[in-house]
């Protein structure tokens, strides 16, 4: 077990969704210092507006790109979660930024890392490296059908860490999230999830639209769940491993997009429109591996989930209303 009292903990990406929550969980750990490093392309200041009130956070601005200053913080670090990439959509249209990033950036935080001796990373990979389910639930073992950019940089740093390890024996755990949703979860960007569509709609007083019959299935799992599995990774012995974090459950559209009308108390009718663009579904991760090496277990389900983003969305737009 790693123990992560009295350390120093670097967070990559520390102001984003998944992030920022790492760093409120950590801050109820017994920990000595937490670092974040974001260059705020998509995080925010707000995301930590609590945490920083903690004297034990400090909050940088800058980029993995730049390895002098990665040299300079991971000096005196124990521990690193990387959760900085750009995102699917930004990896189809940038790929070269895409690459810049999440795989040379990748690159430079393993150098970084084994330069100055850290115990232990986090990495932030994706179920998108599995592509099309051939099988549910997907195990880790099931074969990389990605066919995007993102999940090809993706496979690449998981790579980068295996081949890392295998030649230095750094310990990580790269994790492979399912879909995260969340309170803090992206809704004016420009890549937003689908949750957030129907609640725009549903805030306009518009039939949520679902594309086919709503039977395209996902597995959702809480960012407060997610940011637990990144602690329980960190702690846990578990290395050199890729491990699921998802519920093992699946939602459907429908359901979800029913859930979300009965949460909000509207008579609104889904608006079922054809199938424009074929996405990834039916993707469900198998939990089994993740529990028994490192203990994680999924504890929110959708209902209560989804209850939390509609209450926050109120809360941000009260705020924003005076
Ligand atoms: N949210 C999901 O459903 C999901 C699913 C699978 C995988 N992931 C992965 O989990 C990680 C975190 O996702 P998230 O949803 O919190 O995304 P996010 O975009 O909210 O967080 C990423 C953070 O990294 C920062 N960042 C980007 N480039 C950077 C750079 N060069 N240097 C420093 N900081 C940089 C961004 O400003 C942002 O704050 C990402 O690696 C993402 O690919 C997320």
């Amino acid at each position: 077990m790693n123990d992560l009292n009295h350390s120093r903990i670097l967070v990559i990406g520390g102001a984003g969704f998944i992030g920022s929550h790492i760093i409120d969980q950590l801050t109820q750990e017994g920990v000595r210092e937490i670092v974040v490093l974001d260059d705020f392309v998509r995080g925010t200041r707000e995301n930590l507006a609590e945490a920083v009130k903690d004297e034990r956070v400090t909050l940088v601005e800058g980029s993995m790109t730049d390895r002098d200053l990665l040299a300079e913080l991971m000096e005196g670090t124990d521990y690193v979660f990387l959760l900085a990439a750009l995102w699917l959509y930004e990896c189809v249209h940038e790929p070269r930024k895409a690459i810049d990033v999440n795989v040379v950036g990748t690159w430079n935080v393993i150098e970084a890392a084994h330069a100055a001796g850290v115990k232990k990373v986090v990495y932030s990979s994706s179920a998108s490296v599995y592509g099309d389910a051939a099988f549910t639930p997907m195990t880790e073992d099931h074969p990389f059908n990605n066919r995007t950019m993102y999940g090809a940089t993706k496979i690449a740093g998981e790579q980068f860490f295996r081949a890392v390890y295998e030649q230095h024996g750094m310990p990580y755990v790269g994790l492979r999230y399912m879909n995260v949703y969340g309170p803090r979860m992206d809704y004016e960007g420009t890549y937003v999830s689908v949750i957030m569509k129907v609640l725009d709609k549903i805030r306009d007083g518009e039939a949520p639209v679902i594309f086919g019959d709503g039977s395209q299935a996902y597995d959702f799992v809480h960012v407060t769940d997610v940011a637990r599995a990144n602690i329980l990774a960190m702690k846990s012995d578990a290395a050199d491993v890729n491990l699921n974090v998802g519920t093992g459950v699946k939602t459907t559209i429908k359901e979800l997009v029913d859930a979300l009308l009965d949460i909000t108390g509207t008579d609104l009718e889904p608006d079922y429109r054809p199938q424009e663009q074929m996405f990834v579904t039916h993707r469900v991760g198998s939990t089994e591996l993740s529990t028994e090496l490192t203990g994680f277990e999924w504890s929110i389900p959708y209902r209560e989930g989804l209850e939390s983003v509609v209450a926050w969305r109120h809360e941000r737009e009260q705020a924003a209303a005076g």
